[in-house]
């Protein structure tokens, strides 16, 4: 029954464990399973002598992800690469390959974490490894998806700094401007909807260039921006920023003060993607829940969890993590 593991910590292998889940249950699966050959949990996947055996295993698992998700749901796996006699094994492709080939899923993003903080390690003959990918894998194109949760908070902040002057320099060098008069107020009217764009969180930014007064662009296609600033007298260059919800996450890793797991995923990241792919009181279920990151999300955002670890250790870490925090508490960046 669903409801003996809800809001549930369980000890185990998640593989058996998963059976225990009825089919089409689970509104979003987020999990990092163990890299391979990363770090020795002392138990569970992760150490197979054979890397096919690894990608076997992870197969497995996301079979059973795959039948207790909901058609409208959403899987994400993070999965970190390996080197193997100085040569990347590209361990998280080859399983998204043969998760593709194997299940009915869709590949709606690979999302690229990129870590602002890498161990800073100097290699002679290679450069330091700093990104991740996150594979979001859904069943059917009706999957829940609220993209203005995603990401919301940077934008916010830059437009209200902004609000104030936004623009102001164009309108007086438009007027400045050698542009006819029909010219002009078209540039004006067309300055006002970008700033408005700008104001509503639409755009990040965006930069204007005037004939006569700013430089020609290079090269550019026939209606390009060249073809603007000779026919209208003025081009305008929308920046999209971050209000543009691209595949990429730039966060740090992260460092517990005294932490007992040495894998912890960032709270941002699962936060971004519990925004994105679910409501308030879905299940979501991490079938390899370490420290408990995923719970303790689910908890501050009002999602119902389900968390399995082989390992008892971090099985009691992540419950007393869970205990600490309360679940009205909000930090200020969600
Ligand atoms: C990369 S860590 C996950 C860390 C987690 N995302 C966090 O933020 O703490 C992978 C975890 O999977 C556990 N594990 C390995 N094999 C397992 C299995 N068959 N069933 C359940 N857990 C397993 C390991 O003990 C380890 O804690």
């Amino acid at each position: 029954m669903l409801e003996d593991v809800l809001d549930k910590i369980i000890c185990g292998d998640s593989l058996y464990l998963m059976k225990e889940i009825p089919s089409e249950s689970i509104n979003l699966i987020i999990t990092s399973p163990p890299y391979y050959k990363q770090r020795d949990y002392g138990m569970g996947i992760g150490n197979e002598n054979r890397f096919d055996d690894y990608i076997e295993n992870l197969c497995n698992i996301f079979h059973e992800c795959v039948r207790v998700l909901r058609n409208d749901g959403s899987i994400i796996f993070n999965i970190g690469d390996k080197y193997e006699n100085s040569s990347l094994l590209l361990a998280p492709y080859r399983f998204a390959l043969e998760a593709i080939r194997r299940e009915s899923v869709k590949l709606v993003n690979n999302i690229t974490w990129v870590k602002l903080n890498p161990t800073p390690r100097q290699f002679k003959r290679r450069l330091v490894s700093s990104t991740e990918p996150f594979f979001h894998f859904v069943k059917s194109d009706d999957y829940y998806y609220d993209i203005d949760a995603f990401m919301d908070y940077p934008n916010k902040k830059r437009i209200d700094r902004n609000n104030g002057n936004i623009g102001k320099k164009y309108f007086d060098l438009i007027e400045q401007s050698f542009l006819s008069d029909e010219e002009k107020s078209m540039a004006k009217k067309e300055l006002l909807d970008v700033i408005q764009e700008v104001k509503s969180g639409k755009l990040d930014s965006f930069r204007m260039k005037i004939r006569g007064i700013h430089s020609q662009p290079f090269g550019g296609q026939e209606g390009g921006r060249k073809i603007q600033l000779e026919k209208k007298g003025f081009t305008i260059i929308r920046i999209h920023g971050n209000s543009l919800k691209r595949d990429v996450i730039e966060c740090p890793v992260e460092t517990i003060k005294g932490g007992k797991h040495p894998a912890v995923y960032p709270e941002y990241i699962v936060t971004q993607f519990m925004k994105l792919l679910t409501k308030e009181d879905d299940i979501v279920l991490d079938p390899f829940i370490g420290s408990g990151t995923t719970a303790i999300v689910c908890k501050k955002l009002k999602r119902h969890y389900i968390g399995f670890e082989i390992n008892p250790e971090y099985c009691e870490y992540a419950e007393k993590r869970l205990n600490d925090i309360q679940s009205q508490f909000v930090m200020e960046f969600y």
